[in-house]
């Protein structure tokens, strides 16, 4: 399938890649929801607990066009405590593509947490270059909840039960988000599956093989794999990088008959 493209202002008509992609209208009741990942050639998205050194600076790159369409960017509360997380979109040249389709120049900063355990004093919560929100499950500890309420940044409550339903039914309600950029890790992604709520995903196969011990591969779960919650994908689009040997895939979530197999 051909990528779609839509006309730019004539400084932004050579940016390549992610840039130019177009997406559908967001679902009822939640946002149109990426997931972004990188791994390498042996499917392993951590050397020594975090993503560094698995892609180049082309697929940083085109993370930073990704985020130029989202109007949110989520993390999984360990990668925030691994990695850090920050929604910024790392070039000047995406801000301006940016306020170019009427987005503000930063998208909203979202986690999600059970314990409420986090770096309070990280730059998600202290940076004043964009917004963040925290979506809390409502079984962490008081004292934890009020030290994130402390940063100044919003917390919303939603039932660990359903907590990923609730914060996506909030992100698309009270805050207007229609395209969610989920960046990981695998078991916030791995959640986002089991609750059908992915449409499209994106995975840069990196020229590394890691080995070792630890086999963190971009979707996890609790659950034992299970042939009836398999989730078939469509490919979209798929390119070759010969500098780097990365290979950037996009997928839609479900087959071309449609969002889920039969
Ligand atoms: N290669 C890549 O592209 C890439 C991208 C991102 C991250 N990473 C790496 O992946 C690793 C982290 O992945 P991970 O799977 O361990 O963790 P994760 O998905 O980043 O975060 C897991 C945490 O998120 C919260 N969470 C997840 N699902 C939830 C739900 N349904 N309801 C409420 N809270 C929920 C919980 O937070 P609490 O623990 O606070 O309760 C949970 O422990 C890091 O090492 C990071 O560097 C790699």
């Amino acid at each position: 399938m051909a990528l779609k493209h839509r006309a730019y202002p004539s400084c932004m008509a050579t940016l390549p890649g992610y840039a130019q992609l177009t997406f559908p209208d967001a679902p009822e009741g939640r946002p149109y929801v990426l997931v972004n990942m990188v791994m390498s050639g042996d499917g392993k998205i951590v050397i020594e607990g975090t993503e560094q050194g698995l892609g180049s600076s082309s697929d940083q790159a085109l993370m930073g066009q990704l985020r130029s369409h989202a109007d949110a960017v989520l993390n999984g509360a360990e990668t925030l405590r691994k990695s850090g997380s920050s929604p910024l979109p790392a070039s000047e040249e995406m801000r301006a593509l940016r306020e170019y389709r009427g987005l503000p120049r930063a998208p909203l900063g979202v986690v999600l947490s059970r314990s409420g355990d986090l770096p309070l004093d990280g730059e998600f919560f202290t940076s004043p270059a964009f917004e963040s929100v925290v979506f809390l499950a409502d079984s962490a500890h008081d004292d934890r909840r009020r030290a994130v309420e402390a940063t100044g940044r919003r917390v919303v409550s939603v039932p660990v039960g359903d907590s990923v339903r609730a914060m996506l039914r909030a992100l698309r309600v009270d805050f207007g988000v229609r395209v969610l950029l989920c960046e990981g890790g695998a078991a916030l992604n791995g959640a986002l599956f089991d609750a059908d709520a992915v449409d499209e995903y994106f995975v840069t196969v990196g020229a590394r093989i890691v080995g070792g011990d630890v086999a963190l591969t971009p979707v996890r779960g609790d659950r034992a794999p299970s042939s009836a919650l398999v989730r078939p994908l469509t490919l979209v689009s798929a390119v070759t990088n010969p500098e780097t040997s990365e290979v950037y895939l996009r997928y839609r979530v479900g087959t071309t008959q449609g969002r889920t197999s039969s």
